[in-house]
């Protein structure tokens, strides 16, 4: 079952890794959310982690690919499933080609937003060809992740307050009508009094800076940024979103351990205080970004069970291809005389 290749389309592999690959991704990020809401509000958030992986993990293995998880649930010793490093993927029985592609994965985002029933968990990853998404080491990171007319406007170094003038302008605004998501977290206590000192209004979100990125990259999601540092497997995600949706980011790993040195020195990192870009983080010329929404949040809506089977709402973005697109799918399960809704 494991070597079961399911798309006959995929086997024009090497002509476009986006095409190709694109809905194969769209089952996995599906898969991994169904498992994962049927754990919704259990107050398990380790256990709701786990179904997504494994659900994620047993799905990957049927995309014809050569797929090796360069994010994952952690190193080999600490992670069953989806540890970096580990390969997953299909083979053609005939021996077709099958591509090479790095994945970066967060199989369940906002684990306690998922274990409480509370909005913005989602499921997701990001394939490109090899070498296409930044290896990042699972620390945090600093960012402020901003839309598309925003490029070149802000930087981590600058006082927040210069940052929200220069947004407010790019958005033709004035400070006090922008709206920015924070992580309601100690850590960013100086940086939620320097926005309120600014003016702007602020969103304390309990987890899922992720979701909040692409909302801000989005027009009419009511988010103009997002600042501070969360996860820089996050990071990496976010970055792979902004490179299809054309939004910006700069992001700069928190090293602030003699381990983290370590490993970024193994990495080839040189200079921990590297501010990067989206294009550096997710250099990829080919890039999937995959997510599903496990309970509602301001892009996708969360997981339905009905009767007969389950509706799922998901965004599937890719790089070179140039498409955006919001999927709204039911998987019918039980009965073939199901009844449809339109919404
Ligand atoms: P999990 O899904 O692993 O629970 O992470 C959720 C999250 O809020 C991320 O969105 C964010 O980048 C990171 O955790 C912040 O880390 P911390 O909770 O340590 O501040």
């Amino acid at each position: 079952m494991a070597t079961e290749v399911t798309t006959k389309a995929a086997k024009r592999f090497g002509v476009n890794i986006e095409s190709d690959l694109a809905l194969e991704f769209l089952r996995v990020v599906e898969n991994a959310a169904i498992a994962s809401a049927h754990t919704m509000g259990q107050g398990e958030r380790k256990f709701s982690d786990h179904v997504a992986t494994e659900a994620m993990r047993q799905t990957m293995d049927t995309v014809p690919m050569k797929g090796t998880i360069v994010i994952g649930e952690g190193e080999r010793d600490e992670a069953p499933m989806l540890y970096i490093g580990e390969r997953v993927g299909a083979e053609f029985p005939d021996g077709t080609a099958v591509p090479e592609i790095d994945i970066a994965v967060d199989p369940l985002e906002g684990t306690n937003l998922c274990a409480t029933g509370s909005p913005g968990a989602i499921t997701v990853l990001a394939a490109s060809e090899r070498g296409g998404l930044l290896n990042a080491p699972d620390c945090y990171m600093e960012k402020i992740v901003v839309g598309p007319s925003c490029h070149g406007a802000v930087d981590l170094d600058a006082p927040v307050a210069d940052n929200l003038k220069n947004i407010a302008q790019r958005l033709g605004r004035d400070v006090d009508d922008l709206v920015v998501i924070v992580l309601d977290r100690p850590r960013h206590e100086k940086l939620i009094d320097d926005i309120r000192r600014a003016g702007a209004r602020i969103k304390l979100i309990g987890d899922g800076d992720l979701s909040a990125g692409i909302a801000a990259a989005v027009i009419g999601t009511g988010v103009h940024a997002v600042m501070g540092s969360g996860g820089a497997p996050e990071g990496v995600l976010t970055a792979a979103a902004m490179r299809c949706l054309n939004g910006y980011m700069l992001g700069r790993l928190v090293i602030d351990k003699p381990a983290l040195e370590q490993r970024i020195a193994k990495m080839g990192i040189k200079d921990k205080r590297k501010i990067y870009t989206a294009d550096e983080l997710a250099p990829g010329k080919q890039l999937i970004f995959a997510a599903t929404g496990v309970t509602d949040g301001a892009l996708m809506r969360g997981v339905r069970f009905f009767g007969e089977g389950v509706r799922t709402s998901s965004l599937i973005l890719t790089r070179a291809t140039g498409k955006v697109r919001f999927i709204d799918a039911i998987h019918l399960e039980k009965n073939k005389d199901v009844k449809i809704r339109f919404s």
